[in-house]
């Protein structure tokens, strides 16, 4: 095999999150940070794994990678079990490890691929809500497939894009349990998507991306502990609480209509974003980093609320089409100096 690159989008929730725990809808699009990973073969046999943004740089040989079995567990999660003494990495780097070998052995109990290495670098913040698991996801499994012989188009066709995504929803499955499937989808097929737990995301065929200010309050969030909060909400007054959840659903709903109505940067989008957050900060998701990120933007003209979990992490700040680059930049600035990081992003891309 001659060395090939791949690549993957992040993702962002642009409309119900917590919502969508309880089957409402939630709207999600791809940004574009990326994550990418670089296979080469090698003649010594071995299997590297290099993630230099992590730390991580393990070598495996081919009869250690052999002797898994991942079609006899009864969760992918519980690869760790055939693993014991061979991940002595903690965080991010072990799940990393994890998901690897879990892709690797299925798919090797499909056909061998052989030495490599495969180096993986991204541009996403871990832990921060922008799908960087999932982008690690789909860069390896397009890589095994690949690898294995088993893309048609190296990705390019519907049935290619099948099956990458059938296994990067297995890695996140490693990685995080019982996860919806939003981030692994967004990741593989791009644009923007409507989801709804139980069933299978729908792309919207939005013509147009969307300028997107993408800020990291830096503050560290429990998705859980927020998740189980806005439960806790529910089960003490829950007609009020679903009231909120079913406002929820309608802006989706109406961002929906929008996207397909192909004008997506507009003010009624405006509009769905700050009752979006409104309703979010009424839940209890809000944290005073969140609310500072709005009055600045604001200032400006410019409406934001924050995407995930909340209680800190990320807030999105739409970029309506007549603002400059250099208008975007000072406020990038500004946010700058009070101790954020952003990111100016194109929503919508490919995946
Ligand atoms: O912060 P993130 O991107 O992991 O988003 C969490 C989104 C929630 O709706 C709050 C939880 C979920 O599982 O959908």
């Amino acid at each position: 095999v001659a060395p090939f690159v791949v690549s993957a989008p992040g993702k962002i929730i642009l409309f119900g999150e917590h919502a969508v725990v309880y089957g409402k809808t939630a709207i999600a699009g791809s940004v574009d940070m990326r994550a990418y990973a670089l296979v080469t073969p090698r003649k010594d046999g071995k299997t590297r794994l290099f993630l230099p943004d992590i730390n991580v740089d393990v070598y495996f040989d081919s009869t250690q990678l052999a002797r898994l079995s991942p079609s006899s567990l009864s969760h992918p999660c519980e690869i760790e079990t055939q693993l014991t003494g061979i991940v002595a990495a903690e965080g991010p780097g072990r799940t990393a490890i994890l998901t690897f070998a879990y892709m690797y052995g299925s798919l090797f109990e499909r056909g061998n691929m052989g030495g490599f290495t495969i180096c993986v670098r991204s541009l996403l913040p871990v832990g921060s809500g922008l799908g960087s698991s999932a982008a690690f996801g789909v860069v390896l499994s397009t890589a095994l497939l690949q690898l294995t012989g088993h893309l048609k188009q190296m990705g390019a066709s519907a049935e290619d894009r099948k099956l990458i995504n059938h296994w990067a929803y297995r890695g996140e499955q490693v990685a995080h349990g019982t996860p919806s499937g939003i981030d692994n989808a967004v990741a593989t097929y791009g644009g923007f998507l409507a989801y709804t737990r139980g069933s299978e995301s729908v792309s919207l065929h939005s013509t147009r991306a969307l300028r997107v200010l993408i800020t990291n309050t830096q503050v560290p969030k429990s998705t859980k502990a927020l998740v189980a909060s806005v439960r806790t909400l529910r089960e003490r007054h829950p007609e009020v609480v679903d009231t909120i959840l079913d406002s929820i659903h309608s802006i989706s709903t109406a961002a929906g209509s929008l996207f397909q109505s192909h004008k997506p940067c507009c003010s009624e989008l405006q509009d769905i974003v700050r009752l979006n957050h409104g309703l979010l900060a009424t839940l209890g998701v809000s944290h005073p980093s969140l609310e500072r990120i709005r009055e600045i933007t604001e200032a400006r003209g410019m409406a934001s609320k924050l995407t995930g979990a909340g209680g800190g992490g990320c807030a999105l700040t739409l970029i309506p089409i007549d603002v400059s680059g250099a208008a975007v930049d000072r406020v990038a600035q500004e946010l700058g100096e009070v101790g954020f990081r952003c990111y100016q992003t194109v929503v919508g891309g490919a995946g």
